[in-house]
């Protein structure tokens, strides 16, 4: 065979390996194929169907073919911007939006564009420290700690925004969180507007699981410091349909700059979004009681499934905060280190990996969120069961749903957490 040319990759992206959100998924998959038992709870994806409406609304777009604007379909940035005045009180318009496949690679233009440092709090979602390298770009984590069910404090924004000494930054601010389930309430965030504002920082608050508030009790960033928030969401995670790959950037007036560069990026990148999934997302948008219903129904399973899992991690020695929003748990197994060591375990890649190999139960190591290797947090995604079975049940029970329902509807999980707990006994 001849020998091709020879490897010459750029330095940034040499070395870099898939993201191990998707490496979970494939490794899962075939540890499966080989006939074993495996709990998927690496990958976070929803587990609930896209709303019946919405899918029919895909349906009868089908036949849409032209490309659309590079920032999105009028009508789609329309609803878009509809649905953040009315549920963060904003006074934005359609040109206010911009549209993406997936907010992922919004956050991706969004780093590209802006020539700073990134302050991100640890941990931190797998993918947004990666882009940060793929670009070059510095990042100065931020410390969080599990006492303070790890929520970024006004001291440390403030010690880190001390040492920027004026220099440009951005902040990525994801609540409810990804990996640790917490959310920010409304007096914290008051509090970090006011460092954001006093520094001028730009911040991209990562609203993804925003409708997935265990309670839908959200609040965004942006009521409290408008001026310098940009609101990242999408489709994924409240309408089952992360791989349609729409997501969705709003930004204030002070920040038509950083929209227009990144649409002219995205103009001669992506071009723009799948014309028939822009369509039907208008759908979703707009809301409506049936919205309403399947978002009121997939927060019931999602807080019901929280709890179960929480107190049965915490039923195997593990410190864990309580979840607040999406389906994330972050234990924490370094009160049984000395047990763990004795087994090799020293860091949480080989915690995860030997998880996997005598459990059967895919996680992912608290080192790719940014914590010390040695630190033996990791992910769990509770969302390995029939979420519209588990929806269908939900309505039935009409009401709080408890462990009885989680039992019956994800035995799977149940299976799951309970290999953990004696695991770890
Ligand atoms: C915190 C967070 N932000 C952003 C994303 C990206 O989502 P998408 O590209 O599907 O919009 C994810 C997906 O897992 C996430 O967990």
């Amino acid at each position: 065979m001849a020998e091709g040319p020879t490897s010459h990759l750029d330095p940034r992206v040499r070395g870099l390996s898939t993201s191990p959100t998707l490496a979970i998924n494939e490794t899962s998959a075939r540890l499966r194929l080989e006939g074993r038992t495996v709990y998927r709870l690496g990958l976070g994806q929803s587990p609930f169907p896209v709303p019946e409406t919405v899918a029919e609304e895909l349906r009868r777009q089908a036949h849409q073919k032209d490309y659309l604007p590079v920032a999105g379909l009028p009508a789609l940035r329309e609803a878009v911007s509809a649905y953040h005045n009315r549920r963060d009180g904003l006074s934005s318009t359609a040109n206010d939006v911009l549209i993406g496949p997936g907010s992922k690679e919004l956050l991706f233009l969004a780093q590209l564009c802006y020539q700073g440092t990134l302050l991100l709090p640890s941990p931190s979602w797998v993918s947004y420290g990666p882009q940060a390298d793929i670009l070059g770009r510095p990042v100065r984590w931020l410390p969080t700690a599990l006492k303070d069910d790890w929520r970024l404090t006004t001291d440390t924004l403030s010690e880190a925004v001390a040492e920027l000494r004026g220099q440009p930054a951005m902040l990525i601010l994801n609540y409810p969180n990804n990996p640790t389930g917490t959310t920010l309430g409304r007096g914290r965030l008051a509090k970090l507007a006011d460092i954001c504002r006093a520094a001028r920082l730009l911040v991209i608050s990562d609203e993804i699981y925003s409708e997935v508030h265990h309670h839908g009790e959200h609040a965004s960033l942006a009521s409290f410091y408008p001026e310098g928030t940009v609101i990242s969401g999408g489709l994924s995670k409240w309408c089952g349909a992360g791989g349609w790959r729409l997501g969705t950037f709003i930004f204030p007036p002070q920040l038509r700059w950083l929209r227009e560069a990144m649409a002219a990026v995205a103009s001669e990148t992506y071009t723009s979004v799948c014309a028939p999934i822009q369509y039907a997302a208008v759908e979703a948008y707009l809301g409506g009681s049936e919205m309403e219903d399947y978002l009121d129904l997939s927060r019931q399973v999602l807080r019901a499934v929280g709890e179960v899992s929480w107190a049965k991690l915490r039923e195997a020695g593990l410190a864990v905060a309580r979840p607040e929003g999406g389906f994330y748990l972050f234990p924490d197994a370094s009160s049984l280190a000395p047990k763990l060591a004795e087994r090799g375990i020293g860091d949480s890649t080989e915690l995860c990996r030997q998880l996997l190999d005598e459990t059967g139960v895919a996680s992912l190591p608290g080192v790719q969120f940014g914590r010390p290797p040695e630190e033996l947090t990791f992910r769990l995604a509770t969302v390995n069961f029939d979420g519209a079975r588990a929806m269908r049940a939900a309505a039935k029970a009409g009401g709080r749903l408890n462990q009885r329902f989680v039992e019956d509807n994800c035995a799977d999980l149940l299976n799951a957490l309970r290999h953990l707990v004696s695991w770890f006994a």
